[in-house]
């Protein structure tokens, strides 16, 4: 048997409450270590409340958080060391060179100063900024200032990473670059928290996800099990040769577990009345028939439209 995970992030009942305002109320998560998890959420449900709980910047007003067995209040040193937290906004240091500015968070982390060349070089090539080292800040683009953030984070190697929207503002390739280090540091065995509302790209890069709506757990799991969850029947797709397309649709209507067959441009969509059922018959009733196909794939539905399902867009 394998061992059970180890819990990376643990809540019991965590609440923060701003004046009358229920930021967050009674969440419950748990984050496993080496797990690339996606907290996601509309403005104002509670994700950088959260973050910043757990990175010790803000007491509970409630409840229990510990990140790898230390709690975020009593043992809050501990957790600071193991940590790195990205906030959403962070002011940089616009006539700072790339190195000075990393060399001076090592020596806040107090990295002894013959070892902290080589850190900074290394973090510097986990980004892909090595080219930029001896830059200005301020001369750096908005995707090249986010991923130095991300060099800052990880100077003093921190196990857990809390990055919060870290792809926010960012174009579509650097997007993409930022998920790339993100995928790579998972694969050297970091653990990473990453808000965002750009749901697509979680749906791909994060083993897990939670979905939040005002300060409440709405969804913590396998993404494909988000989607499960809020539509019972399953779509597939099927793309028979043109000149075979009625054939097929008689094929598919005529089998008990199909819900119903349509013909829409060049493509059957063929709706089961279950999750639980084993597609794998569509295909080969198809083949064993004499259809031949060309195409045979499930139902994308994004998370984009399940997270818009289970929030029903309220925002507080
Ligand atoms: N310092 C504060 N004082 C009062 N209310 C606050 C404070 N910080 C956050 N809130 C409120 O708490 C709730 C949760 O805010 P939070 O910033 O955690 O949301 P979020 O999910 O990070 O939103 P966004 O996507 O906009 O970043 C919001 O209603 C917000 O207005
Ligand atoms: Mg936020």
């Amino acid at each position: 048997m394998n061992p059970p995970p180890i819990a990376a992030v643990q809540t019991h009942g965590l609440t923060r409450i701003y004046g009358s305002l229920v930021a967050l109320g009674g969440l419950n998560l748990t984050v496993n270590q080496g797990d690339l998890f996606g907290f996601i959420g509309s403005n104002g449900a509670g994700k950088t409340t959260t973050l910043r709980i757990l990175a010790t910047f803000l007491v509970p007003s409630g409840g229990s958080a510990s990140v790898f067995g230390h709690d975020v209040v009593a043992d809050a040193d501990a957790v600071r060391h193991i940590i790195g937290y990205m906030p959403d906004f962070f002011g940089v240091y616009k006539d700072m060179e790339v190195t000075e500015y990393l060399d001076f968070f090592g020596a806040c982390y107090r990295i002894p100063s013959g070892q902290r060349e080589k850190t900074v070089s290394d973090v510097l090539e986990l980004v892909g900024l090595t080219e930029k080292r001896g830059t200005l800040i301020g001369a750096l683009s908005r995707g090249m200032q986010q991923r130095l953030g991300l060099a800052r984070v990880l100077i003093h190697d921190p196990k857990l990473l809390l990055l919060d929207e870290p792809a926010s503002g960012l174009d579509p390739r650097a997007r993409i670059e930022m998920m790339a280090i993100l995928q790579e540091l998972q694969r050297l065995g970091k653990t990473i928290i990453i808000s965002s509302h750009i749901l697509s790209e979680l749906q791909t890069l994060c083993n897990r996800v939670a979905i939040i709506e005002k300060g409440k757990l709405i969804y913590a799991g396998p993404v494909q099990g988000a989607r499960q969850q809020i539509a019972d029947t399953a779509v597939f797709w099927v793309r028979p040769k043109p000149d075979q397309q009625d054939t097929a649709l008689q094929l598919l209507r005529g089998q008990t577990d199909v819900v119903s067959a349509e013909h829409l441009e060049d493509r059957i969509k063929v709706t089961l009345a279950s999750h639980e059922t084993d597609p794998t018959f569509i295909p080969e009733t198809l083949v064993r028939n004499g259809v031949r196909l060309l195409e045979f794939y499930e139902d994308e539905m994004g998370l984009e439209k399940v997270f818009l399902h289970v929030t029903k867009g309220e925002t507080q």
